[in-house]
């Protein structure tokens, strides 16, 4: 993976991902030394980010390393009218390796045309989140197993990039995906192909309830609501597919719920409290896991 840009969950083998997820293990328990001490990430956030930023900012600081950080686009030469392709080049020549998130789909793969440092793509629009797939793999080995599985994706498949590459990286094990929302915010009709030329077993759903009882995982998600053409079309659907306790009746006893998080009111906060809830461990695992994808990569 040395030098690699990290663009989509589309590029991640299961060897590779196997590769990831061991090292950060082996962060997370301590058992790998942190190197790099002179490694500089540069940070380049178009769009808002607390999750991402923090623990990749976090992952390089406990490698050793450091980032520079472009801050608000209000701030920068982007505001002048800069265009990305020229502050990425600029970039090159400060850091080591550079993260970007930004609104436009494609914009990491077109970014990293332009440069020979690591892209590393930290959402573009509604498209994909590689990273946010790592450690939502590494959370799922931890509680639930990658193989023999059977989750439960539900909310905003079709504007939500985290959906769209755990899906991708799920077709390397032998997982069943069931795919639940509303028939307007469907899986995007590109992804389900990929899953059934992959030979994945999909199935779709509008209601959760039938197959609830199946899952070992459930993956709640945000409505996109910046990503929206028309707000009222958001609000039709916006308080629809969130769960609380009343929901998990029918769930196994040990179904793990997660989120990509920031949740706004898809699940309950009194499900914080019970042992499904393993939404905050998932985030705090992006630090090994993006400690083991820099290490791997620099
Ligand atoms: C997600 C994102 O930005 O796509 N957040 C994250 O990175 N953890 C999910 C979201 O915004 O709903």
């Amino acid at each position: 993976m040395r030098h690699d840009h990290v663009l989509t969950a589309k590029q991640f083998s299961r060897e590779a991902i196997e590769a990831v997820l061991d090292r950060a293990a082996e962060f997370a328990d301590g058992t790998r030394e942190p190197r790099h001490a002179d490694a500089l990430l540069g940070l380049l956030f178009f769009e808002p980010s607390t999750r991402t930023k923090m623990s990749f900012e976090t992952a390089a600081k406990r490698l050793g390393g450091d980032t520079i950080d472009m801050g608000a686009v209000d701030s920068s030469s982007v505001t002048k009218g800069e265009s990305l392709a020229d502050t990425v080049r600029v970039i090159e020549g400060y850091a080591d390796a550079l993260v970007l998130r930004h609104p436009k789909q494609g914009s990491a793969k077109m970014a990293s045309e332009f440069v020979s440092i690591p892209v590393i793509n930290a959402g573009d629009g509604a498209g994909h989140h590689p990273t946010q797939t790592l450690l939502d793999l590494y959370t799922i080995q931890e509680n639930a197993g990658l193989d023999d599985l059977s989750i439960g994706v539900m909310g905003d498949l079709k504007y939500g990039r985290t959906v769209h590459s755990l899906a991708h990286a799920l077709t390397n094990f032998d997982t069943t995906q069931h795919f639940i929302s509303p028939e307007s915010l469907a899986l995007p009709p590109e992804v389900r192909y990929d899953l059934d030329e992959a030979g994945t077993p999909v199935e779709e759903h509008t209601e959760l309830e039938f197959v609830l009882p199946d899952l070992d995982v459930l993956y709640v998600t945000r409505i996109q609501r910046e990503r929206f053409p028309d707000e009222n079309e958001y609000r039709a659907v916006a308080s629809e597919y969130g769960i609380d306790l009343g929901t998990l009746a029918e769930a196994k006893s040990d179904l793990s719920i997660m989120h990509p998080l920031p949740r706004v009111d898809e699940i309950d906060p009194a499900i914080d409290e019970t042992p499904h809830a393993t939404y905050f461990e998932q985030a705090h695992n992006g630090v090994p896991v993006r400690m083991a994808l820099l290490d791997m990569l620099l």
